[in-house]
């Protein structure tokens, strides 16, 4: 593994296996009574947000607390970024500090990078999304979900998605969920499809490992997952649907199209979710949307990620076999 975790494409097939099955081990630790392992006391981990978060914010925190390590949360609201300072100036106020791994988001894509690669500071860099860019964790949770739903927990330990068809829907221009899980679905042997109406789907996308398809409806019957994504306005400067009925119409899932389904594919969405735009409550709501269910293993995956990253060598949970039953 390298040093930091910038993007889902610098990560080996092996690299994502052992993050998966590390997050398993991590997994259980979530079903102790004390949900802690002293796995990374003494070190110093900073949050730092320059763009909202809910999930990711407090996944990252919870996982860093149940390795025992200290969490300086950092927003760009209400700090001297907003009177003006500079990445560099605010890296080196952290490097002064002692802090061992940074974890950031930005709305600039290509941020993440300049951090780890500037000389600025000597931490390990998580990127937890940048602009339009990557969000590599993300996509590892996602893949851990998949693999937990369609292979099983333990039957999965090991294994790669290889074969598994996987469709990702929506404002794909501007998601950096879906390039991080095209590039990370591609490592692990799956077939990804994306559908999109043709304004957001990104110029040069045939050079990606995927398919492209405008037609949502005669994809799902073929998937054994599909992940919904919300149209992030708050990245739009155009126009590039009519409205938003007309939206939903070609490429939201309701009731009707999550029937189209094979009986055993999952419904994923990263959150947060607009109901009604791209996903409606009743499917939101079901037992096969695994949305919940990705934020919990988000937990899990952040702790596999920051324990493979700061921890070293050892196991990652030590516990005798009889304590497991
Ligand atoms: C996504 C993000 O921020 O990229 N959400 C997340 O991290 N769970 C997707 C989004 O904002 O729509």
């Amino acid at each position: 593994m390298q040093r930091h975790l910038i993007s889902a494409a610098d990560l080996t097939r092996d690299d994502a296996v052992l993050i998966l099955d590390t997050a398993e081990e991590m997994a259980r630790v979530a079903d102790r009574p004390i949900k802690k392992l002293p796995t990374l006391r003494g070190r110093t981990i900073v949050n730092l947000f320059f763009e909202d978060s809910t999930r990711t914010r407090i996944s990252f925190e919870a996982a860093e607390k149940r390795l025992s390590a200290d969490v300086i949360n950092f927003s760009a609201k209400g700090s001297s970024v907003s009177k003006g300072e500079s990445l560099k100036d605010t890296a080196q106020t952290l490097e002064a500090m002692g802090v061992d791994a940074v974890v950031i988001r930005h709305g600039a894509s290509g941020a993440p990078y300049r951090l780890a690669n500037s000389g600025w500071i000597d931490a390990a860099v998580i990127n937890a999304g940048d602009g339009t860019h990557q969000h590599p964790t993300q996509a590892l949770l996602d893949a851990f979900t998949m693999r937990r739903r369609l292979i099983g927990r333990d039957a999965g330990l090991g294994q790669d998605l290889s074969g598994r068809r996987i469709t990702v829907v929506g404002d794909v221009l501007h998601s950096r969920v879906a390039r991080s899980n095209v590039d990370l679905l591609h490592t692990l042997g799956a077939e990804v499809t994306l559908v999109a109406p043709p304004t957001l789907v990104p110029v040069g996308v045939e050079t990606w490992p995927c398919e492209v398809s405008y037609d949502l409806d005669s994809t799902l019957p073929k998937c054994d997952a599909v992940m919904m994504l919300r149209v992030q306005r708050e990245r739009m400067n155009a126009a590039f649907f009519p409205t938003e009925r007309e939206y939903s119409r070609r490429y939201g899932l309701d009731g009707d199209r999550m029937a189209r389904l094979p009986e055993h594919a999952i419904v994923m969405h990263p959150g947060p979710m607009v109901r009604g735009m791209e996903i409606t409550a009743e499917v939101a709501d079901s037992d096969r949307c695994t949305a919940v269910e990705q934020v919990a293993n988000g937990v899990s995956i952040r702790m596999a990620v920051l324990y493979l990253l700061l921890g070293g060598n050892e196991p990652a949970v030590t516990h005798s076999r009889t304590e497991e039953k």
